[in-house]
């Protein structure tokens, strides 16, 4: 299977950046797609009215918020009637140097782990019958190099990438042999989440990236696509797209 016609993709957080870019790579493969936001819902308009093909929507519904992604779910299985790839990308942070231990306050680290890691569970657990019920459905975390190099924009974000890392392994294993489910691991990725990193920080990484580059949104989106079309014995992987970052 290389295409994605007459198939449905939810991708959560995909008003701009990542979320965008695979939205519209799966668009592009031929699958209709639902996307996610929290705030930014006239971007979320734009990306859907960009996307190729027809019947795509867009449904409010932050991650953290479990009631909401339930309604999403409910709505998903009313309009579409299935749901065969899901993206978990919606994620939050905040850059805060890791030995600034006193600015990551209980009340982020609490609200990064509800979103990027409660939220990735909360949404899996409403979408599992949908995924279920389908002929071979897809969980695509995306998760981050951070959750291997302890590294990114905070601690508790790095702790909260290593964490769905650890869910995917579990959910793979859950959800086998009907889902896959892969973790898509993206190194630095130039969007509005790293706009505020110091560009000296950035230029480090980039000197230490052996492939002199870092990955773009579009290659990430590559990777989800790739997971969807062409590794169909793979799952519990995780996926890296980080110019072989750790090898520098
Ligand atoms: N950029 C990087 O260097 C990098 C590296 C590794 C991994 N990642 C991961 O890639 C994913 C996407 O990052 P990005 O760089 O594309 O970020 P981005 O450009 O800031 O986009 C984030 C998207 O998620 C949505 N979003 C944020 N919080 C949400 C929430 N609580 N509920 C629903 N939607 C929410 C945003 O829309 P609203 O404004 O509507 O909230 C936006 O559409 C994240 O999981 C991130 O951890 C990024």
């Amino acid at each position: 299977m290389t295409r994605l016609d007459g198939a449905v993709a939810l991708i959560t957080g995909g008003s701009r950046g990542i979320g965008a870019a695979t939205a519209r790579a799966l668009a592009a493969a031929g699958a209709r797609v639902v996307i996610t936001h929290r705030d930014s819902a006239a971007a979320a308009e734009e990306v859907r009215l960009s996307l190729p093909g027809d019947g795509h929507r867009v449904i409010r519904a932050p991650a953290a918020d479990t009631k909401a992604v339930e309604a999403a779910a409910a709505s998903v299985a009313t309009v579409e009637g299935r749901l065969d790839v899901l993206v978990n990308n919606a994620a939050l942070t905040k850059v805060i140097p890791h030995a600034d231990m006193d600015a990551l306050d209980d009340a982020l680290f609490d609200a990064i782990l509800a979103t990027n890691v409660r939220g990735v569970f909360a949404t899996v657990r409403a979408f599992r019958k949908l995924l279920e019920a389908g002929d071979g459905g897809l969980v695509v975390n995306i998760s981050s190099l951070a959750s291997k190099m302890a590294g990114g924009s905070n601690i508790a974000y790095s702790a909260s990438k290593a964490a769905v890392d650890n869910l995917t392994l579990s959910l793979a294993r859950v959800l086998a042999p009907k889902v896959r489910v892969v973790s898509v691991a993206p190194g630095f990725v130039d969007t509005q989440f790293t706009s505020t990193w110091d560009p000296a920080v950035r230029q480090r990484y980039l000197d230490r990236t052996p492939l002199r580059r870092f990955p773009t949104p579009e290659d990430v989106a590559l990777a989800v696509l790739a997971a969807a079309t062409h590794l169909p014995s793979t799952t519990g992987a995780i996926i890296p797209v980080d110019g072989g970052r750790p090898l520098g």
